[in-house]
């Protein structure tokens, strides 16, 4: 799929199949819905007054308008003026695409990112349009044979600028392509079955990503290198199951001087290819949905590859925790201590917070870069999809500056995060009397002392630690991988680069 501008100066003269024009609720035309609506003898307004009101997310097709080139005119509803933002925008370009893809036309054109919106810039109202064009396309059916959906023939979208716009305009379109490649990565990674998607395959996917991108090296440690590194915690918990445990590093590295000398930001995923709990087993109801307990591996991969292919002007570390927590012989039990890479004990009380036992030697391991900033991302804890929900991701850190540039990377992606408390006061819930450690602080704030634990291992460099379990994907009709935090991730790389 391609995405570019078009500058051809009257919108009526635009050929197309698919030409996309927003209307504000309560019928406020955008400027490129005006020229429509003139060109065509008042074509829009007229179903202002009957069918259409330009709620959020609605759209109406309007075919062979008098006086419009474009075969079809798709209207989009933004919602109320006052309220149109970054997200609002994000949303009715998702429409757009969506109403393409479904349509089955092989390209379409959007004004959307012509109305200007608080929040945003024309750059990042193009990215958006292009991470909704690769959105539009994803379809799982690597498993499946029969009532296949047909693939998109979505080819290109196109998006109308002035030409002194052009160039700006396609930064953006540039940018928001190789995050929706690093989405999709993320998407299919979480939705393969998990005994498709083991970690061997999550370091094959690693090795393949490092033989396309010339700027990525990749290594993947084998459970003899593991050992070797002594990361006696991580390795309690992939010793509950046959199938082996690897830890992937890949590496970034920019062509060009200027990011030369600068210390790397490290991102670290956990890898977790199916979570059962161990021997504190989960009840069975819904747990398939643990399969998805590798979304912050499958985000640092997805991320790594935007990072690649924009060939991103820093140097960027993507460090993965993979294995599977099941209950054998040689599971963790409860009561266990183990020794940790860094050298610390941790006492585990519940096998089922294995997330935080792989984590901590991922982290520790971080620690040889001198990194400016380690970001960890992690289908941590249900205590955070109760705090929360579905909407933000959890965003926890002692480091304002560090917090903050996360967060405006979410809000300026539409990708959001919530920022949660990291107080000291919390760490005495993981008192132990027989380690260093627990690796449980009890029922109250589960997703903090579950940060708490983390930041144990993180003294070293600036840290910030994101809770995915609530956005990393979506439960029930429409179970699937969001691919979330690739965005938030990218664009603070981008940011910071
Ligand atoms: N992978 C889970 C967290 C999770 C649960 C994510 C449900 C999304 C939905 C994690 O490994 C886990 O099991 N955490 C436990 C921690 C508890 C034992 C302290 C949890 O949240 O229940
Ligand atoms: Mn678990
Ligand atoms: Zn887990």
């Amino acid at each position: 799929m391609e995405f570019s501008t078009q500058t051809t100066a009257g919108l009526q003269q635009v050929r197309s199949a698919a030409l996309g024009v927003g209307v504000f609720a309560d019928g406020v035309l955008t400027p490129a819905a005006e020229v429509i609506d003139r060109a065509s003898e008042g074509a829009i307004s007229a179903v202002l007054k009957t069918e259409f009101k330009g709620k959020a997310n609605s759209h109406l097709v309007l075919r062979n308008l008098p006086g419009i080139k474009a075969e079809r005119v798709i209207v989009i509803g933004l919602g109320k003026q006052e309220t149109y933002r970054a997200a609002g925008h994000a949303a009715a370009e998702q429409t757009f695409a969506s109403v393409c893809a479904g349509l089955n036309v092989t390209e379409g054109v959007s004004t959307l990112a012509g109305v200007e919106c608080e929040q945003t810039t024309l750059r990042s109202r193009a990215r958006a349009m292009a991470l909704a064009g690769r959105r539009s396309t994803y379809r799982y059916d690597l498993t499946r044979t029969k009532d296949l959906e047909p693939a998109p023939r979505l080819k290109k979208l196109s998006l109308w600028v002035s030409r002194s716009n052009a160039a700006e305009a396609q930064v953006g379109l540039t940018e928001g392509s190789a995050i929706g490649n690093g989405v999709n990565l993320a998407r299919l990674l979480g939705d393969m079955p998990p005994n498709h998607c083991t970690p061997t395959y999550l370091g094959e996917t690693a090795k393949k990503l490092g033989k396309e991108f010339k700027s990525l090296k990749v290594e993947v440690l084998d459970r003899k290198k593991i050992e070797a590194e002594k990361m006696g915690s991580f390795l309690s918990v992939a010793r509950g199951s046959d199938e082996p445990p690897v830890f992937i590093v890949l590496r970034h590295t920019p062509k060009s001087g200027k990011a030369k000398g600068k210390a790397p930001l490290v991102l670290v995923g956990k890898g977790l290819t199916f979570d059962s709990g161990g021997i504190s087993i989960k009840p069975s109801a819904n747990m398939d949905e643990m399969k998805y307990d590798m979304g912050g591996a499958a985000s640092v991969l997805g991320t790594m590859r935007a990072v690649a292919e924009l060939e991103l002007d820093r140097e960027v570390i993507g460090l993965i925790a993979a294995c599977e927590n099941l209950p054998s012989g040689r599971a963790n039990k409860p009561g266990d201590v183990v020794t940790s890479m860094s050298g610390q004990t941790i006492e585990i009380l519940n096998t089922d917070a294995e997330g935080r036992l792989v984590l901590c030697d991922a982290l520790t391991y971080a620690e040889r870069f001198n990194p400016e900033a380690v970001i960890d991302i992690a289908t941590l804890t249900g205590a955070c999809v109760v705090a929360l929900g579905h909407i933000n991701s959890g965003l926890f850190s002692k480091d304002d500056e560090l917090a903050n540039e996360l967060l405006a990377a979410g809000q300026e992606t539409g990708d959001t995060a919530w920022r949660m408390p990291l107080d000291d006061a919390y760490q005495e819930q993981l008192r132990s009397n027989f380690a260093d450690m627990a690796n449980i602080g009890g029922m109250p704030a589960g997703s903090v002392t579950a940060a708490c634990f983390l930041s144990r291992f993180t003294t070293a460099y600036p840290w910030a630690h994101l809770d995915i379990a609530g956005t990393a994907w979506k439960s029930g009709k429409d179970k699937g991988a969001t691919g979330r935090p690739v965005p938030l991730l990218t664009q603070f790389l981008i940011a910071r680069s």
